[in-house]
């Protein structure tokens, strides 16, 4: 994709300019796959930035980084041949050292670690530079913790998907079930607790759910009423910020809704 693209219009949902959305939630609620979906429908990549997190904590495992140590974590960052690529096709890749990331980054052991290191702002520092380029750049759908609050907090599409956690700990079980393995809701639904606490309790750049935020619940959704919401969503705020902005005026864009 060229520099300054974005979506690609002509699309059935695509929207007329480049945009970043910002999708922000607690772990387990399925904003991954939400989001992959919602940035093919919009014709935008797609930028998962706890894959980012996770690389840095899997890079402190690989190398016995303690992670309390922030020095040394964030140069582990700054040192990571991280790179988001975009395929002529709009598909984004997260590349180590020209590699793509693979499945290594998703243990549990890598997943409690990531939310260790996502608290230290040298960490986050360099992460959100990355970030905020490639975004402006290219425009995308990114999902994280701090999209919506700290990485683009001026765009007016936030969205944060949110569910009960016993809901979360359930869905995560039946996946697991499904292909195969052994499952404990009870201990699933204890580190959603903790990565949660982890997360929404940190100094730098928390999870919250500020009230700049459209608060979509999954708890009663399947994925693709979801998207189907965030796409009309979309379709809403766009309507509502094209009009203002065309004729030069300042916009003020609160949370949307469908009766917009
Ligand atoms: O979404 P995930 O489970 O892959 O995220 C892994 C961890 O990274 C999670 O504990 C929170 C952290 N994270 C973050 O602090 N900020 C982001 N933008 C994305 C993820």
């Amino acid at each position: 994709m060229s520099r300054g693209g974005g979506s690609r219009v002509g699309q059935r949902d695509a929207v007329a300019a480049p945009i970043v959305v910002a999708i922000d939630g607690p772990a387990g609620v399925g904003k991954s796959s939400v989001a992959r979906r919602l940035a093919k429908r919009l014709g935008l990549p797609f930028v998962d930035t706890g894959a980012m997190y996770r690389c840095v904590a899997w890079a402190c495992l690989r190398d016995g980084v303690d992670r309390d140590d922030e020095a040394r974590v964030g140069e582990v960052a700054r040192r990571l041949p991280l790179r988001l690529a975009v395929s002529s096709a709009g598909e984004t890749r997260l590349e180590l050292a020209g590699r793509p990331v693979g499945d290594e980054i998703r243990t549990e052991e890598v997943s409690m670690a990531t939310s260790e290191v996502a608290r230290l702002p040298a960490v986050r520092t360099h992460l959100l530079e990355l970030q905020r380029d490639f975004g402006r750049r290219h425009g995308g759908v990114l999902e994280g913790r701090d999209i919506g609050t700290v990485v683009f907090p001026d765009t007016p599409y936030k969205f944060f998907l949110d569910a009960d956690v016993g809901v979360r700990a359930e869905r995560r079980a039946r996946q697991q079930r499904a292909s195969g393995a052994d499952v404990d809701t009870d201990r699933l639904r204890r580190e959603l607790q903790r990565r949660d606490s982890q997360d929404s309790q940190r100094e730098t750049a928390p999870l919250r759910r500020d009230p700049s935020y459209e608060v979509v619940d999954t708890g009663d959704l399947d994925e693709d009423e979801v998207v189907e919401r965030l796409v009309q969503l979309v379709r809403v705020i766009s309507r509502r910020t094209a009009g203002p902005s065309a004729s030069g005026a300042p916009t003020a864009v609160g949370p949307a809704t469908s009766e917009d």
